[in-house]
């Protein structure tokens, strides 16, 4: 038999996957692991979420819904945007998604032909560049040294190179939890704007801000498309919902292509997602640990000699150089698993230049594990 699989296809696996799944065979096998491993938070979906999820099961009918997702759900996302950020959002250019993942490909999709150049950023989350090469796009990776976060001159640099038709980027991001500074955003969506280049803003980590407050892409102009989710501060990763704001040249073209990709976002999560923004109680204790557990890492790492990469400004990652330790963040990543049973994200998921100095700590758990973390590496980097 002949086996047909594509070159596009064969993207890289996410080694967090795979230091996951050891880590669970060693928990299985007997043995106390704390896990730093994945980016979701360790609470469960607020209150609110889980009951309205009971009301609508207990309705019965779950069904397909209109596209662009049910009528108050997108009612819900305009009014978080004129309460969080003082912006009008016409209702028309919201459409939920399947978790911001299947925003990307939406976007991707509406916007650009096979070849087209986009840039994203390196470090970067790994899923922007296999999604763009798996559909035929030309994937630019900017670096970003110095200033942590991208600036309208990097993407300047690249785009007088070889022209680019695109550029995606998170604020706070992932795995370095930078954020781009108000006025340096303002720059980069004008100076994308003047050169012809498509911004898709990725602000999934939004309300996860410990340093600023949260400033939106769409706050410079109307043709960016931001990409959202209620995976990461609402804690519903496994609801998959999500959504998008879209220039108005941009909903029809989307709501095409989700009939044919999706049909709809799942309507219980929708029906559910509509209660998380009356959860903001419960919400905000959750993020209160995660700035508890960052205070405890941005102090102890370095003094680990784990010194961060970034600025711990928002979502919830530590990103750090292991280079005193290791020149292979990959072997250190096992190695750290297997003798201190501390399970962490080698930075080669984010970087595949230089992501061998890198290693990833997600703070999403508790303060206990932690400290218990903290506790373990300093004993076995002592030994
Ligand atoms: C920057 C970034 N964007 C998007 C996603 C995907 O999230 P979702 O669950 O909404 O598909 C993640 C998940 O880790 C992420 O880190």
């Amino acid at each position: 038999m002949t086996a047909f699989l594509s070159r596009r296809g064969a993207v890289e696996p996410f080694h967090a996957m795979d230091v996951l799944a050891e880590a669970n065979r060693l928990r299985a096998a007997g043995r106390d692991i704390v896990s730093m491993a994945v980016g979701q938070p360790g609470d469960a979906a607020p209150v609110p979420v889980r009951r309205a999820a009971e009301v609508a099961l207990a309705a019965g009918s779950i069904g397909y819904t209109d596209a662009l997702g049910i009528l108050e759900l997108r009612q819900a996302i305009a009014g978080h945007y004129a309460t969080h950020y003082g912006l009008e959002v016409p209702v028309s250019r919201i459409a939920v998604t399947t978790g911001s993942s299947a925003g990307f490909n939406l976007a991707f999709l509406g916007m650009f032909e096979a070849g087209d150049r986009v840039a994203i950023t390196v470090p970067g989350y790994p899923a922007y560049r296999n999604i763009l090469s798996a559909l035929g796009l030309d994937v630019v990776e900017i670096g970003h040294p110095g200033e942590g976060h991208l600036t309208a001159a990097h993407l300047l640099a690249a785009h007088a190179q070889k022209p680019l038709k695109g550029v995606l980027f998170a604020s706070p991001a992932n795995p370095t939890g930078a954020t781009i500074p108000a006025d340096d955003l303002r720059e980069l969506v004008e100076t994308a704007r003047e050169n012809g280049i498509a911004v898709i803003s990725d602000e999934i980590y939004h309300r996860l801000n410990y340093v600023a407050p949260d400033v939106s892409a769409l706050s410079f102009g109307q043709d960016v498309v931001v990409i959202n989710s209620f995976s990461k501060y609402y804690c519903m990763t496994g609801w998959r919902v999500g959504w998008m704001v879209l220039p108005e040249w941009l909903v029809r073209q989307v709501e095409r292509l989700q009939q044919s990709l999706y049909i709809s976002a799942p309507e219980l999560s929708q029906r559910a997602a509509v209660a998380a923004f009356s959860a903001d109680e419960e919400l905000s204790a959750v993020r209160g640990r995660y700035e508890a557990n960052r205070a405890l890492l941005m102090d102890r790492l370095p003094r680990l000699g784990l010194p961060l990469a970034a600025p711990m400004d928002g979502a919830f990652y530590a990103y750090c150089d292991v280079s005193a330790h290791s020149n292979d963040s990959m072997e250190f990543a096992w190695r750290m698993l297997a003798e201190a049973g501390v399970a962490a994200t080698p930075g080669r998921d984010f970087d595949p230049f230089d992501g061998a100095r890198y290693m990833r700590f997600s703070y999403a758990g508790s303060p206990q594990d932690v400290e218990t973390a903290l506790a373990r590496l300093k004993e076995w980097l002592k030994a």
